[in-house]
């Protein structure tokens, strides 16, 4: 079986603080070649650097989330830049808008989600973009960056979007990776959504500790239950889960240049 690519992972969360080792191990024999620890503020960013320095299976990214920015020290910014260039960090984010929290003013989401976008311009890495139910924003933010510079390098990240949001987000040059969600059995809509995506534009990630797929759900979410999501989607897409494994892994190496 060709291995798979964990394409977000919170690794950094206290809930890993105890046995990351053992996380990690779980996740290689699980047949999980590479994952990305995603980060979700400054400090976070600094951390996910670091795992990305002593685990060889691990990639990182710098940013701030939405939901955090009103807790950012004001030099917090400046540090997320300061981290760019490290020669294992291969994404922005994760960064995006949400609606469903109001922790951040939106306002202040939508400037900081420029912000990144220009982060990732400059220093020609990809975005990874989270959007809960701001999908209206999201593409009116998107379709400007679209319409100045291009076709978007980078990801929406556990996509929960309807089909005209997935073809939109595809047009203008973006990856969809599903998580955990696609499994749950209400998720019947983003099913039918999934299946109509083509093989070499989707991945596949855990969004860990959260949203752990049937049959584990409600456990925390560890990398190696990635391969619960990828069967699921091989399922959906009529390929092998060896075919989708292995198209999925090429989709990430491309996008985040992966040197693993
Ligand atoms: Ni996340």
């Amino acid at each position: 079986m060709a291995p798979l690519i964990d394409t977000h992972a919170h690794l950094d969360a206290e809930q890993f603080a105890a046995d990351l080792p053992a996380v990690l191990a779980r996740a290689r024999a699980a047949g999980v070649g590479a994952m990305i620890a995603v980060a979700t503020t400054a400090p976070s960013s600094a951390v996910c650097v670091s795992l990305a320095a002593r685990h060889t299976e691990l990639l990182a990214t710098v940013g701030i989330h939405p939901n955090s920015i009103m807790e950012a020290s004001p030099t917090a910014w400046d540090e997320v830049v300061a981290l760019v260039e490290g020669e294992r960090v291969v994404g922005i984010g994760e960064t995006g808008l949400d609606r469903h929290w109001d922790s951040t003013p939106f306002a202040v989401q939508e400037e900081y989600f420029v912000r990144h976008l220009e982060l990732r311009r400059r220093h020609h890495r990809p975005v990874v973009i989270h959007c809960r139910e701001a999908e209206a924003d999201m593409l009116r933010v998107l379709r400007t960056e679209f319409d100045r510079h291009g076709p978007i390098h980078g990801v929406m990240h556990s996509f929960v979007g309807d089909t005209a949001m997935a073809e939109a987000c595809r047009a203008m040059g973006l990856y969809l990776s599903f998580a955990g969600m696609l499994t749950y059995k209400n998720a019947a809509p983003l099913r039918e959504t999934a299946a109509k995506q083509p093989l070499d534009r989707v991945l596949v990630e855990t969004d860990s500790p959260y949203l752990s797929p049937v049959p584990l759900r409600g456990r925390r979410n560890e990398p190696a239950h990635v391969v619960y999501t990828a069967r699921c989607l091989a399922g959906l897409l009529g390929v092998e889960e060896e075919r989708l494994a292995e198209q999925t892994t090429a989709n990430a190496r491309k996008l985040f240049r992966l040197p693993v």
